[in-house]
């Protein structure tokens, strides 16, 4: 079977079509209809154990991976976190409405969001959120003050920004102070926050959190971000007495989208950050801290495809060729936000010469609609199956209704069985709120 694919969760069946999770994609295609969200659900389960593993064997297994479910929220997505022993972070009262309903223990759940509003920390706590990430002090001053009016005491971190920019190709140690997230450490910012909310009768201050970027190949901004923030307990404790014990760093490992894509092992990356923190731990005479991690993208990037209908193909001689399918920037908006690159399959016989080279639209009334800008397929006609790779994470959770088109199914395959998590829209699900 061949496998060369950026997600190695495809295959190619013995009809010669893309098969994922032991169902054939021409055949979920048929049954859901296009466009549609099609997810391996064992590579989703065993990503999350990737992680529970790595923290089992760097951390013996004093820590908690959160799923940050930003990446892809469905009840589906939270059940299976559940069924994992994973934590989940949620940045809105609507991801976090979906985990409870979802029936996800509410004990492991974080809370974050640079401006959560009364109501939303009002729901945190009185759902018993485990820990609520703060993000500055109007938040710590409101959700001490609704703490206290509903006699709770609720377990605080705080959301540092570390000074460091893992966006720029080599990083650099300044860039992030412009950040609407968070608190700064080089400013003493940071340092204030901690000091006034542990002088607060209705917090109980955990710990600190970091979360440098997404979609990074680098190791070193990791181990640096944790330099920063293990020196930041140590100090907090030596000036102050302020016991910290538990570190969340945050999410933002790459995935591959693209051949040219080389993301690092992420068992790699917690073994050498977990140097960094054991080290600062015993010269700093602090006590290793219960570790949290927050990957999104990685989890599900890669276990994920969508799968649409071609309806026309334009040449235009000279220029280029658009292929149109049934969908485009509302089920998946990262090309026009971001100029994302994805690889396209034709789903019958996708290894097939690559004799064409086009650019495959959607069908929005918007000329930058685009999925991908010079894809290179074998020869595509209307009625032809195309499958765009890696689609899992920030696809349907950025969907759109944009021109009134219906949000696409998500089908979880596994074992041969292929299962709706989440229905298609109807015309009806539109007009919902409509008066
Ligand atoms: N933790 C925090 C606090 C975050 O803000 C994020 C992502 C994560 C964890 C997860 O990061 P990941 O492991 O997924 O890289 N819409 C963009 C991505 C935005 C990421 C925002 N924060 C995209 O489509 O690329």
């Amino acid at each position: 079977m061949n496998n060369s694919f950026v997600m190695k969760c495809l295959t190619v069946n013995e009809k010669g079509n893309l098969s994922m999770g032991g169902c054939d994609i021409a055949d979920v295609a048929a049954k859901y209809g296009t466009p549609a969200y099609i997810m391996d659900e064992d590579e989703i389960r065993e990503n999350c154990r990737v992680y529970t593993g790595a923290m089992r064997e760097y951390y013996d297994g004093k820590g908690l991976v959160l799923y940050a479910s930003k990446a892809l929220s469905c009840k589906y997505m939270y059940r299976i976190m559940r069924e994992e022993g994973m934590g989940v972070d949620v940045v809105s009262g609507g991801e976090l409405y979906t985990a409870i309903k979802a029936g996800f223990p509410a004990e492991r759940i974080y809370f974050h969001g640079n401006n959560k509003t009364g109501d939303e920390i009002e729901m945190a706590l009185r759902e018993g959120v485990g820990t609520i990430v703060v993000d500055n002090i109007f938040e710590l001053e409101t959700l001490s003050r609704f703490a206290g009016d509903m006699g709770k005491t609720a377990d605080v971190m705080f959301r540092i920004k570390p000074g460091i920019d893992a966006h720029t190709h080599s990083f650099v140690q300044t860039g992030q102070i412009d950040s609407k997230f968070g608190v700064a450490l080089e400013t003493g910012e940071a340092e204030d926050i901690v000091v006034k909310a542990a002088a607060m009768p209705n917090i109980n201050v955990v710990g600190v959190h970091c979360h440098i970027g997404s979609q990074i190949f680098e190791l070193a901004p990791f181990e640096l971000a944790a330099e920063k923030m293990m020196n930041f307990i140590a100090d907090m404790k030596d000036r102050h007495g302020i016991v910290m014990d538990r570190l969340n760093l945050g999410g933002g490992y790459g995935i591959k989208y693209t051949e040219s894509d080389t993301p690092i092992d992420y068992d790699k990356y917690i073994c050498a950050v977990a140097k960094v923190v054991r080290g600062i731990s015993e010269s700093r005479g602090v006590k290793l801290p219960y570790i949290v991690m927050e990957p999104g993208r990685s989890i599900v990037a890669e276990a994920g495809l969508t799968v649409y209908t071609v309806g026309t193909v334009k040449e235009i001689p000279g220029i280029r060729t658009y292929i149109s399918v049934d969908g485009g920037m509302g089920d998946n908006p990262r090309y026009i936000l971001y100029q994302s690159e994805y690889e396209a399959a034709r789903v019958h016989d996708p290894n097939a010469e690559k004799t064409m080279v086009a650019t495959i639209a959607g069908k929005c009334c918007e000329s930058g609609d685009i999925l991908i800008d010079g894809a290179r397929l074998p020869e595509i006609k209307a009625g032809d199956l195309i499958a765009v790779l890696a689609t899992g994470a920030y696809n349907y959770s950025m969907a759109s209704n944009y021109n009134r088109i219906p949000r696409p199914p998500i089908v979880m395959v596994s074992g041969g069985e292929a299962k709706l998590a989440v229905k298609r829209e109807s015309y009806d699900d539109l007009i919902l709120n409509d008066l």
